[in-house]
C-alpha cells in the first residue's frame, strides 16, 4: 500500500503542477481527496486489513493526503499569483493613451493677448489694476463728464441694470475709481469686459473687451502719451508697424485723438478690408484728461494734468493675427483655437 500511495502522490504532483486554472485543481482534488476520490478510496479499505495493521496505515494515508493538500494549496497560491499578475498587465491604465480624447486646454486668443497688453506695461512701469463689470452710472458717464443727452447714455446703446446701475460699456469707469481712491501720481492699466447694445457683425460683438490706461502726476503731457503710445505699439506689432494719430471727441478727454495702424490685410497698399485706406479700423481712443473730470474726483487740475487712452483688445488681436471677423474670437471653433 505504502508503494501504491506513494506512486499516487507522484502522480497527482505532476498533474497538479500541470494545472493553470483553479477550476481543474479544484478537479483534482475532487478526484484524489473527494469523498470517491483515489486516496480516500484507500481510507474505505482500512476496514478490510487485519487489527495490527489498522492504525499505521491510517496514519499513511492521512500524510498522504495532507501531503496532497499542501501540494494542491500551494499550485492554488501560484495560480491565483499568476491570474493576478495577469489582470493587472491587462488592466493597467495607460495615462497617455487617449490624448485624442482629453486635450490640454490653453488660454483663449483673447485672455493671452490681455496677459501680453499687461505685461508690456508692467514692463513701462504701469500697476495694474482690475474693476467690475457692473458700475455706475455715476463712474461710468456723470464722473467722465459725459453730457446727460450723449447717445452711449441711451437705453439702445447700454445695458441697464437699473437707473444707477449697467453693465459698463467702457473700461473708462476705472479711470474715476482709481482717481478716487486718492493716491497720486498715478500709472495704471486695467483690463477686461465691456458691454455694448450692438448687432453682431464682423466687427461688433455686444460683449468685447478693453484695456485702460491713465496716468496722473504733476507733469503729464501729450508728449508723454504719445511716447507711451508709440513704445507700446512697437512692443506690440514690432518695429515696421506704422501708426497715425486722428483728431477726435471725446467727453472725457481735451485735446482727444484716435490711433490707426497699418492695415494687417494689405501692409499698408490698400485694399477692400482697409476700403483703400491703408490703415485699419480705429484701435484705440485716448486724450488728455479732461479737467472736469480730475475735479469731480476731487484732484486739483491746476497742479495735475492726466493722460488716458483706452484700446480694444479684440481689435488688437485681430490686427495680430490677421483676423477679419471678431467672432472667431467667441466661436470656441476647435479648428481656430488650436492655431494658438
Ligand atoms: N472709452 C472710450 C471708448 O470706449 C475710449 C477712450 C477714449 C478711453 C479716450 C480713454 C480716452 O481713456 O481717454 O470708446
Amino acid at each position: 500500500m505504502k508503494e501504491e500511495l506513494k506512486a499516487l502522490v507522484e502522480e497527482a504532483t505532476k498533474a497538479i503542477e500541470e494545472k493553470t486554472d483553479l477550476k481543474s485543481l479544484e478537479e483534482l482534488r475532487v478526484k484524489y481527496l473527494g469523498k470517491k476520490g483515489k486516496i480516500t478510496a484507500f481510507k474505505k479499505n482500512i476496514s478490510k486489513l487485519p487489527n495490527e495493521e489498522k492504525p499505521m496505515a491510517g496514519k499513511l494515508i492521512n500524510e498522504t493526503s495532507r501531503e496532497v493538500e499542501k501540494i494542491l494549496e500551494k499550485r492554488k497560491e501560484i495560480i491565483k499569483k499568476e491570474l493576478l499578475e495577469k489582470k493587472i498587465k491587462e488592466e493597467k491604465i495607460d495615462v497617455t493613451a487617449n490624448f485624442d480624447i482629453y486635450e490640454t486646454g490653453h488660454f483663449s486668443v483673447i485672455n493671452q493677448t490681455m496677459a501680453e497688453l499687461e505685461e508690456i506695461f508692467q514692463n513701462m512701469g504701469f500697476d495694474v489694476v482690475e474693476g467690475p463689470e457692473i458700475d455706475t452710472v455715476k463712474n461710468v458717464f456723470d464722473d467722465l463728464n459725459s453730457p446727460k443727452n450723449h447717445p452711449s447714455r441711451s437705453l439702445s446703446d447700454t445695458f441697464y441694470i437699473d437707473e444707477d446701475t449697467l453693465l459698463r460699456p467702457h473700461t473708462s469707469s476705472m479711470q474715476i475709481r482709481v482717481m478716487n481712491e486718492g493716491k497720486l501720481p498715478i500709472k495704471m492699466v486695467s483690463a477686461g469686459r465691456v458691454f455694448r447694445n450692438d448687432e453682431v457683425d464682423a466687427t461688433h460683438s455686444p460683449m468685447f473687451h478693453q484695456l485702460e490706461c491713465l496716468v496722473v502726476d504733476e507733469n503729464a503731457s501729450l508728449a508723454n502719451l504719445k511716447s507711451t503710445l508709440e513704445t507700446f505699439i512697437k512692443e506690440m506689432f514690432g518695429n515696421d508697424m506704422k501708426m497715425r494719430y486722428r483728431p477726435h471727441h471725446f467727453p472725457f478727454t481735451e485735446p482727444s485723438l484716435e490711433v490707426d495702424v497699418t492695415c494687417p490685410s494689405c501692409g499698408g497698399k490698400g485694399c477692400p478690408a482697409c476700403s483703400n485706406t491703408g490703415w485699419s479700423m480705429e484701435l484705440l481712443g485716448g486724450g488728455m484728461v479732461h479737467p472736469n473730470v480730475l475735479e469731480n474726483c476731487g484732484i486739483d487740475s491746476e497742479k495735475y494734468t492726466g493722460f488716458a487712452f483706452g484700446l480694444g483688445v479684440d481689435r488688437i488681436a485681430m490686427v495680430k493675427y490677421g483676423l477679419d471677423d471678431i467672432r472667431l474670437l467667441f466661436d470656441n471653433d476647435k479648428r481656430f483655437i488650436k492655431q494658438f
